[in-house]
């Protein structure tokens, strides 16, 4: 009989990483794609991380995640990046591609690929709250599928137009259509305009262990017609998902964004399309404590 006891291997860099979940959702969906692969969650020092990448190397790791603070730094130890992270000088996914690291970014992809289940973004206007590097990546993939006006709202000014001038210049010369960029400082309590398609909030408020958190937002001014997303996975009901659940809104809370930017993740590494249902069930047990 002939047998095999080497497993094909991916995994996460980061640090903290302890409490990054992934792994919870990629295992299962590997086991019931019926592949004998691990992820592993790796705690990579900045200091470590060109070691890191030619330990990946060495042990021909499929691919790895990169969390804070790697997304930037990893590019210079690749061999190439994709078309979303060269426009996004940012990378959450490696793949080995006949024998050469590529970084690509997953995290935008997996946005657009939940909201696209109850909402098509062309045409539409999106408030975006936050500057870093979630609001970059939701707002360059979905000014490239479609959408018309980006509004910007972050406290810190730096970041808010470094972002605007990225949609601006950069993204703006690869789309096809006129993107309209507003930029608003966050200060005290946002009105959302009436004719506000998307909300979403990329910043890190109201992740654990800081769940009571709020954005400075005046709730009343979220409407039944819009759709709200929070990338906050932990937990997946925050004061957002909540207040707008009670006013009507369509929801994707944060744990549809992991799951949908996981299943491209698995794509990239394995070539097959994992079962998001099985990954996101994984995910809420997790949450749940039930793991
Ligand atoms: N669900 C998913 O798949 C997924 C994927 C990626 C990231 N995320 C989540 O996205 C969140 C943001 O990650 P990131 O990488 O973008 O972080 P980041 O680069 O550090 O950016 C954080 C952003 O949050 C803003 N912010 C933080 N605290 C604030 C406060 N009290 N008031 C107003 N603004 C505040 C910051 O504003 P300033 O510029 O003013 O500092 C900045 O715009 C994290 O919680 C992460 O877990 C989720």
């Amino acid at each position: 009989m002939e047998l095999n006891f080497k497993q094909e291997l991916v995994g996460c860099f980061g640090f903290p990483v302890a409490e990054n979940p992934t792994q919870a959702m990629i295992e299962p969906a590997f086991e019931a794609l019926g592949l004998d692969w691990r992820y592993l969650t790796l705690e990579v020092k900045a200091e470590d991380l060109e070691r890191a990448v030619e330990g990946a190397r060495a042990f021909a790791f499929q691919g790895f995640n990169c969390t804070i603070p790697h997304k930037i730094e990893v590019i210079k130890y690749l061999d190439g990046l994709g078309e979303s992270a060269e426009l996004m000088g940012a990378v959450n996914c490696v793949v080995l591609c006949e024998g050469r690291l590529i970084g690509e970014n997953t995290d935008g992809k997996g946005f657009v690929a939940a909201l696209s289940q109850i909402e098509d973004p062309k045409g539409k206007t999106m408030v975006l709250f936050g500057a870093g590097g979630a609001a970059r990546a939701i707002s360059v993939e979905m000014a490239v599928a479609g959408v018309k006006k980006i509004v910007v709202v972050n406290r810190g000014e730096q970041r808010g137009r470094d972002l605007v001038d990225l949609l601006t210049g950069k993204v703006q010369q690869v789309l096809e259509h006129d993107l309209e960029v507003d930029w608003v400082k966050w200060e005290g309590d946002y009105s959302l305009p009436e004719q506000t398609n998307i909300v979403v909030n990329a910043t890190s408020i109201g992740l654990y262990p800081d769940v009571a958190a709020s954005l400075d937002i005046d709730m009343d001014t979220l409407l039944p017609s819009m759709v709200v997303a929070d990338v906050i996975p932990n937990p997946p009901e925050t004061c957002l998902v909540r207040g707008a659940r009670q006013r009507g809104c369509r929801v994707i809370d944060g744990l549809e964004m992991l799951v949908a930017q996981g299943v491209i993740g698995i794509q990239f590494w394995t070539g097959e399309s994992p079962d998001a249902n099985i990954m996101r069930s994984a995910l809420e047990k997790v949450f749940a404590g039930e793991d």
